[in-house]
C-alpha cells in the first residue's frame, strides 16, 4: 500500500522564488523563454495584479505558471513542469488553477502565445477551449519561430463555473491515478496582506 502524495497549488511566495527560478532555467531551451530572473519573480509574486501559481509536494516544487490580469485579460505568460514530473496532470493543473483565479478577478477571456512547434502545450490549451485566433510571424527568437495567439473567451460568464468545476472533477481523478491527492482552497487565492 502506497501513501498518497499530498499535492497543493498554491500562490507562490517570496521564499519559493529561487526554486521557480531554476525551474524556468531547467525549462528555458524548450519553452517561450522566460529568462526572468529571481528579482523579476520576487516582483510578480508580490505584485495583485499577476498571479504566479505553483504545485508543491514534500515541499518541492514541481511546476509552476504566471498569469498577468491586465483590464478584463488574463495574459498566461508562463507554465513549466519539470521535465521528470511531466505526463502526470499537473500542468492542467496549474492552467485549471490560473482560470479559476482568473475568474475569481472577474476577468473576461484569457490569452497566449504558443510556439508554434509546441503542440503539446497547444494541445494543452485546447483542452481548456482555447482557440488559435491568429499567428505572429519570427516573434521568438533562439530559434526563430513563429507565435501562435490562442484565445479563450467567456471566463466571466455562468457556464463557466460549470466547467471549472467540470475540469476540478477529472484533475482530482487523473492525479489520483498518480496516488496525489490535491489540496487547493479557496484561501489560497487571497495573497498575504490583501
Ligand atoms: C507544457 C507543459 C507545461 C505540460 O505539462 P504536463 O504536466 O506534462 O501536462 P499534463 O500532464 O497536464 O498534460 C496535459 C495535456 O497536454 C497534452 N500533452 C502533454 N504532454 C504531451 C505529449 N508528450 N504529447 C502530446 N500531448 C501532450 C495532452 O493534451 C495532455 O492531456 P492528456 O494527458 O489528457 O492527453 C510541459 O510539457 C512543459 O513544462 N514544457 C516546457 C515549457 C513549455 O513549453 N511551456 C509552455 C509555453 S506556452
Amino acid at each position: 500500500l502506497e501513501l498518497a502524495l499530498e499535492l497543493v497549488l498554491q500562490l507562490a511566495t517570496a521564499s519559493q522564488i529561487p526554486q521557480i527560478h531554476q525551474i524556468d532555467l531547467a525549462c528555458q531551451k524548450e519553452s517561450s523563454g522566460g529568462f526572468w530572473s529571481e528579482d523579476a519573480y520576487l516582483k510578480e509574486c508580490l505584485n495583485p495584479n499577476s498571479c504566479l501559481m505553483c504545485l508543491v509536494s514534500d515541499r518541492q516544487i514541481l511546476g509552476f505558471g504566471c498569469l498577468w490580469s491586465v483590464l478584463e485579460e488574463a495574459h498566461i505568460i508562463m507554465l513549466a513542469v519539470l521535465p521528470e514530473y511531466r505526463r502526470q496532470g499537473l500542468g492542467k493543473c496549474l492552467i485549471w488553477g490560473m482560470l479559476r483565479w482568473a475568474s475569481q478577478k472577474g476577468l473576461e477571456w484569457a490569452t497566449l502565445e504558443v510556439r508554434s512547434s509546441n503542440q503539446v502545450a497547444i494541445a494543452l490549451y485546447q483542452s481548456f477551449d482555447f482557440i488559435e485566433i491568429g499567428r505572429r510571424a519570427d516573434y521568438y527568437a533562439n530559434p526563430s519561430e513563429t507565435a501562435v495567439i490562442m484565445w479563450r473567451k467567456g471566463l466571466h460568464k455562468p457556464d463557466f463555473q460549470q466547467a471549472l468545476d467540470d475540469w476540478q472533477t477529472q484533475i482530482r481523478i487523473n492525479l489520483a491515478k498518480q496516488n496525489y491527492t490535491l489540496t487547493a482552497s479557496e484561501q489560497i487565492y487571497q495573497k498575504e496582506g490583501a
